[in-house]
């Protein structure tokens, strides 16, 4: 596997690539590797000749209250699993390559970008959409995955990805869980023991919402309470339990194809997020 450090670099081996006719496959990553990111790996490998692993803690998607600075980083680990998965590049440039001085561009998409988790977050996703899009222009993938647990993160890559005409396939992957049903995270590392058992309740709330759809359902409003209460049963604080479609993160009131469950939750100092696409098999 190539370690390749700046972006001036990883283009002149992503033109080398295109040249021959063949294909990238992006897999965009902070590091920290679990199973989660290895997933998103064997991916992007079966969908494109080679993979690059980006591997960048973005500072400009952490707010000024944010984890920046304790943000879990092991980089000969990450090296090590990388390397297993057969990556052929991993692509680790350092902040000032990233983001030089002079730098004053944003990409921004609107709308999408102020409601669940932008709410608390103001200015995380033009950090996140403005990295993805330097991404893509130093690495010219023709696809790129993404995990599903980032639900939010995805719609908005998906409209700046259309509402650009950019040729690169985005792809979902489905959130990969621990055992015990908790969805792998680099910060789970953050949570105590007691903590970590509280934070279950993600998964029971998503367990019973899938239930009571296959109940037959109908009223947002009702699932939203009960799911509400179970949430209230642990030492959390809820930041937002919404029943949104898919695509335009719009609140919906009626269960249909194409909700989403979208939970954020603080444990302790920790926020942990998770959804389910209700009426989807998994
Ligand atoms: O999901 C992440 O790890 C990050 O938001 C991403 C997409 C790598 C951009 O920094």
């Amino acid at each position: 596997m190539e370690i390749i450090r700046t972006p001036a670099a990883m283009t002149a081996w992503a033109n080398r690539i295109l040249a021959a006719g063949q294909t990238i496959g992006l897999v965009p990553t902070m590091g920290f590797f679990h199973e989660g990111h290895l997933r998103l790996m064997r991916t992007a490998k079966e969908k494109a000749d080679h993979t690059v692993v980006s591997l960048f803690v973005n500072p400009i998607q952490f707010g000024a209250n944010e984890d920046l600075g304790k943000y879990p980083r092991d980089f000969s680990r990450d090296c090590q699993l990388a390397e297993a998965e057969g990556v052929d590049v991993l692509f680790a440039p350092g902040v000032q390559d990233m983001y030089p001085s002079e730098a004053c561009t944003r990409v921004m998409v609107s709308g999408l970008t102020d409601v669940l988790c932008g709410a608390s977050r103001p200015g995380h996703f033009a950090g996140v959409t403005t990295v993805v899009a330097k991404l893509f222009h130093i690495i010219k993938p023709q696809c790129a995955v993404f995990g599903k647990k980032d639900f939010q993160q995805l719609a908005v890559i998906m409209r700046m990805v259309a509402d650009l005409n950019w040729d690169v396939e985005i792809v979902g992957h489905p959130i990969v869980r621990e055992p015990d049903g908790l969805a792998m995270s680099s910060r789970n590392t953050y949570l105590s023991g007691t903590e970590r058992q509280a934070a279950l309740c993600l998964s029971r709330a998503i367990a019973h919402a899938r239930r009571r759809v296959r109940e037959g359902l109908v009223e947002a409003e009702i699932l939203l309470q009960e799911v509400e209460w179970l949430l209230q049963q642990e030492a959390v604080t809820i930041e937002y339990a919404s029943l949104v479609d898919q695509a335009t993160l719009r609140p919906l009131a009626v269960l249909q194809k194409g909700v989403v469950l979208a939970l954020a939750i603080k444990v302790g100092a920790t926020r942990l997020i998770d959804n389910d696409t209700l009426f989807e098999e998994h």
